[in-house]
């Protein structure tokens, strides 16, 4: 994916912005099924002086999957300890996190969904029982010694809860689907950063603000930060309607959220394929981004808004797609 792109939910940093990130469930604006949800298992568990039940947390980035799992632990008053799939190589690697954790601890493991099967298997009896499967010796002599670990929650973050094993998945007891923003919620939650970062911002270039994110609020953030610097250099440092909108005109990020590597996707299925429908595979050669982003990054939004849609042959545009690249729809 391109490295400088804006509106790339991805986060920059490898961990959500620490400034903005909301600490606890009352300051996590909209999602308010899921934030109900875990508030009451989070106090069921705390009464029965037990861990609340491993969580999986999955749908496209940048919605608040670790931000949710920073929230888990505060509410739970624990420590959390942070790391992802494809940073544990081995499964000692995993036994040596686990026989490290405290009691009550909440173990975060974004990108859940890139574990190795070796390590992935560490994680089934540790999950189920807090317990780690030693295997000493090898051959016809290995006898094998169960270990007993603290207590812990498991929080497992991924984009695709599809990719997961059944069997790992079969272990989460809270499973929490989180799904793209309203722009009502989005424009809450840049008025709350906003006053986090001390920027004076119209209720009109929020409103603009969150119609160009995505439904993603670590987008919103970051096109804040930015209409930030536009409006200390170009205008008076206060973030007017105007303001965003040429600022946001100027990051390329257009009206309905939509960047260049959108619209070139959304010509290569026009320009290139009348309309679709096109393969994955192909359209991943066509406009020289990994299948996967497309998967994870780009096509979630796009079918979200309505631009694109999957049928079993491929990607097709829609009748709205034509309208926003202003051609005529091809008859079929
Ligand atoms: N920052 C990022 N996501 C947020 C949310 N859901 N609520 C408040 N601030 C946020």
């Amino acid at each position: 994916m391109s490295p400088d792109r804006i509106v790339s939910p991805d986060a920059m940093t490898g961990e959500p912005d620490p400034v903005l990130r909301p600490q606890r469930l009352h300051e996590y604006i909209g999602q308010d099924l899921i934030k109900e949800r875990l508030a009451i298992f989070i106090e069921a568990s705390a009464a029965r002086r037990e861990p609340l039940d491993h969580v999986l947390l999955y749908g496209p980035p940048g919605l608040g999957k670790t931000t949710l799992a920073h929230i888990i632990a505060n509410e739970m008053g624990v420590d959390i300890r942070y790391t992802s799939g494809p940073a544990i190589e081995r499964a000692g690697d995993l036994a040596s996190i686990l026989t490290n954790l405290e009691d009550g601890q909440v173990l975060f493991i974004d990108e859940i969904h890139r574990l190795a099967r070796a390590v992935e298997e560490v994680l089934y009896p540790a999950m189920e029982d807090f317990a780690l499967d030693l295997v000493l010796g090898k051959g016809p002599s290995a006898r094998s010694m169960r270990l007993s670990l603290p207590r812990f929650t498991l929080v497992g973050a991924t984009t695709r809860a599809g990719m997961l094993t059944a069997p790992l998945r079969d272990r989460f007891g809270v499973l929490i689907h989180l799904d793209f923003y309203p722009p009502e919620d989005l424009a809450r939650i840049v008025t709350r950063a906003a006053r986090v970062l001390g920027t004076d911002i119209d209720p009109s270039a929020t409103v603009e603000v969150a119609r160009r994110s995505r439904g993603t609020p670590r987008i919103a953030n970051r096109l804040l930060r930015r209409l930030r610097d536009y409006a200390d250099v170009r205008g008076d440092g206060v973030i007017s309607q105007g303001i965003a909108e040429e600022g946001l005109d100027l990051l390329e990020v257009d009206p309905y959220g939509l960047d260049q590597v959108d619209r070139r996707m959304l010509f290569a299925l026009a320009d290139r394929y009348n309309g679709g429908p096109v393969g994955l595979e192909t359209l991943s050669a066509a406009i020289g981004e990994e299948s996967g982003t497309i998967e994870d990054v780009y096509e979630p939004y796009l079918l979200q808004q309505g631009f694109i849609q999957r049928t079993p042959r491929g990607r097709l545009l829609t009748p709205m797609a034509w309208r926003y690249l202003g051609r005529p729809e091809p008859a079929s």
